[in-house]
């Protein structure tokens, strides 16, 4: 209940810096469905904006609302994007993607002027990798791409859906969630050594994007930047 306040709290702090006419990113996961809907609760003659969703999940979401849409290759700039993340480290670097679309999400976050992400305190790590990292995976190439990933310490283990078939991304890939026993010592370095593996399509590792981290309280917000 209280987690529930605090992502809340998280949203509508986050939805103050969008403003009138912007091209706003709209994340995907249970918190920034919260900014999307105040998004769309703010709408009205003299408040629009356009948005570009990271999953078809949050596309549905914002075309239920009435919010005006375009898809990823429309806008190579866009003002702001808000989301959520799985993980943030002191210096702001997140694990993204448990939620399932970190490619979109990548993709679009890449184009903002502000990476607004919303969080509740349970978000905030000491260091990354306490949990498990996805990584987007060509479906062709999957087990191959396992083994390779496996050579830099982690294990990995497919996602799958309750029925046990593998989950399938919004882009046709296939996800490992992948354990390092002692979190990641350099993230950096293990994006770019994951990214070098032929059929590894993206990373959960948001490095050197995020703006501002608003972390949700049960009776407030705090700000990292
Ligand atoms: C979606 O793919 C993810 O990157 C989410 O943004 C992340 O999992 C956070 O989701 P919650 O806000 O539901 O925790």
């Amino acid at each position: 209940m209280s987690q529930d306040t605090s992502k809340l709290n998280a949203a509508k702090e986050a939805v103050k810096y969008v403003e009138n006419g912007m091209l706003v990113g709209l994340g995907t996961g249970s918190t920034a469905k919260i900014a999307v809907d105040l998004i769309g609760q703010k709408l009205s003659e003299s408040f629009q904006i356009i948005g570009m969703p990271t999953s078809i999940q949050t596309k549905k979401q914002a075309e239920s609302l009435g919010i005006e849409l375009i898809d990823i290759d429309e806008a190579d700039i866009i003002d702001i994007a808000i989301d959520g993340a799985d993980e943030v480290a002191p210096d702001l670097s997140l694990i993204k993607g448990l939620g399932g679309a970190l490619l979109r999400e990548k993709k679009v976050e890449n184009k903002a002027k502000q990476l607004i992400i919303i969080v509740d305190e349970t978000k905030l790590v000491g260091k990354l990798g306490e949990g498990y990292l996805p990584v987007e995976v060509s479906i062709e190439e999957h087990e191959s791409v396992r083994k390779d990933i496996m050579k830099l310490g982690c294990n990995a283990e497919l996602r799958t859906e309750s029925n046990k078939l593998p989950f399938v991304t919004d882009n046709k890939n296939y996800i490992y969630h992948c354990k390092f026993d002692n979190g990641i010592d350099n993230p950096k370095e293990l994006d770019r050594n994951l990214m070098n593996i032929k059929g590894v399509v993206d990373t959960g590792l948001f490095i050197d994007m995020t703006t501002k981290v608003v972390v949700g309280t049960p009776k407030g917000t705090k700000i990292l930047d």
